[in-house]
């Protein structure tokens, strides 16, 4: 479940590419011609589908749409063509298609079903462009801890991976994971301020709420127990306990309110609880695998919630009803954040995919196919792992994702990439932006805070 591969290869910087001009006259029909044509052609047309004309094709057949513009994953023709199932996979009774044809379709889809090399793309562009929402005006200074109980956190032989990591949106401090603590550390001078126990195990997610008082650590002890803990900032003192879980607690959030608390892990089941008098609310159960992460929405509109197979679905924060389901991940989604503007939701996973998702209509606005494209070292054969293992977005909007490639990438509201930040060694498993954009930090397996901005 941990994400704490370590490639102990060099890598060497990779660009991403961008995928190939795919048209219908020149790569597609002429596999239509070879596979499709004599059932959905001009003679016959089974389910209505015709495939031997762009017009037709963008028609359609008797069921849905067989073409989606930028989406093969929601094109029946495109889901025809890669099922699983021989029953119902085209064409049928035969060998699937060659590997290198559905590729050729799929970016086909993807870059906007073009019939001819002179026609536009038909993806319709999302308008992605930040407006800071009016700031809140939050009384007294900055919330930093100033007379935190004593506590000296346990020595360990070997550093533990940053498994969590948090920045204050309102102050210059980070949190990060230790074993059985949280360490609080001055995102300007590093140093460390102090630490807050936490007997409940091993801290798996930590989340400053809104206004940055408080802090929110879930976690527990594997297949035992599992809770989550609010933390006052200034004084390091626990307000409540919430939850009473049988397993690590593996996904969490606390509500901009500050009065619901989301909790998941392998139970598959989202729960929210109020954190006044600590009672569930709700219990959300559509996802069909681990719960991965959680994450409220900054207008405290919605929850968002990820799973290990790829599923994401948006849920209405308050009545616990399901919104959206937003379908496009393969593999486990590693992370989730939202955009402060409430416009955007941005996921990555280990199937290498990193999404901006219009939150209006669950929309895969911008879709990196392979956003930490990991370099292949001579003599490797099959699959490098390019997986995205952490995101979070800074306070204009910039996402700062981090990948199995080793790099922490900076990227723009646009989708393009801003910085590149290359550690030779070691995999970043967590990302934080202070709350002035300035400071930027990973979080290591080796147990390190870098800063690759900002810091001194
Ligand atoms: C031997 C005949 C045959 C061939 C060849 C064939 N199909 Fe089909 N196709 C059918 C039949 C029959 C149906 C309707 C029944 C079904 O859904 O199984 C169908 C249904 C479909 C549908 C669903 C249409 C709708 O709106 O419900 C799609 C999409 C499709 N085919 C795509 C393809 C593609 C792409 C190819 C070529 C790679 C292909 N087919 C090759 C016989 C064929």
């Amino acid at each position: 479940m941990r994400p704490l591969l370590l490639f102990p290869f060099l890598i060497t910087t990779a660009s991403v590419a961008a995928d190939p001009v795919i048209t219908y006259d020149e790569h597609i029909k002429p596999i239509f011609r070879e596979h499709c044509l004599k059932c959905h052609g001009d003679d016959e047309q089974k389910a209505d589908l015709n495939l031997a004309n762009f017009t037709a094709v963008l028609k359609g057949g008797s069921g849905d749409k067989a073409v989606v513009a930028g989406r093969a994953s929601q094109s029946l023709l495109f889901t025809a063509i890669t099922a699983e199932e021989d029953a119902e996979r085209m064409p049928p009774k035969k060998a699937p298609l060659p590997a290198p044809q559905i590729e050729l379709i799929r970016q086909w889809i993807q870059g906007g079903l073009r019939e001819s090399s002179a026609s536009k793309s038909l993806v319709v562009e999302r308008d992605t462009t930040f407006n800071p929402t009016a700031e809140i005006k939050l009384d007294g200074p900055p919330p930093m801890p100033e007379s935190l109980p004593s506590f000296t956190p346990p020595t360990l032989k070997r550093p533990l991976p940053i498994i969590a990591m948090a920045a204050s949106p309102r102050a210059p401090l980070i949190a990060v994971a230790g074993h059985e603590h949280i360490r609080l550390l001055d995102a300007t001078t590093q140093q460390q301020i102090g630490a807050l126990a936490f007997p409940e195990g091993q801290p798996n997610v930590i989340r400053f709420s809104a206004d940055g008082r408080l802090l929110m650590v879930a976690g527990g002890k594997p297949v035992q127990s599992g809770s989550v803990v609010l933390f006052d900032v200034k004084t390091g003192k626990r307000l409540t306990t919430i939850g009473d879980e049988t397993d690590a607690i593996l996904a969490g959030d606390l509500s901009p309110d500050q009065q619901l608390v989301a909790l998941g892990g392998s139970g598959k089941v989202v729960k929210i609880y109020g954190t006044t008098d600590g009672k569930l609310r709700h219990k959300l159960t559509k996802h069909t695998d681990w719960i991965t992460a959680l994450a409220f929405s900054p207008d405290g509109k919605k929850l968002a919630s990820s799973d290990r197979a790829g599923g994401i679905h948006l849920w209405d924060a308050t009545g616990g009803g399901i919104l959206l389901s937003l379908s496009e991940h393969k593999a486990a989604v590693r992370a989730l954040a939202w955009r402060s503007d409430s416009k955007m939701l941005a996921s990555g996973g280990e199937d290498g995919l990193l999404i901006w998702w219009d939150a209006k209509d669950g929309w895969p606005a911008i879709t990196k196919t392979n956003a930490h494209p990991p370099a292949r070292p001579q003599g490797t054969y099959g699959k490098i792992p390019n997986g995205i293992l952490a995101l979070v977005f800074g306070p204009k909007g910039e996402l700062l994702s981090a990948g199995r490639d080793n790099h922490v990438r900076l990227w723009n509201t646009s989708g393009g990439q801003v910085q590149d930040f290359h550690s030779e060694a070691v995999l970043p498993l967590q990302t934080s932006i202070t709350f002035d954009g300035k400071g930027l930090f990973s979080g290591g397996a080796d147990g390190v805070v870098r800063a690759l901005a900002g810091g001194h």
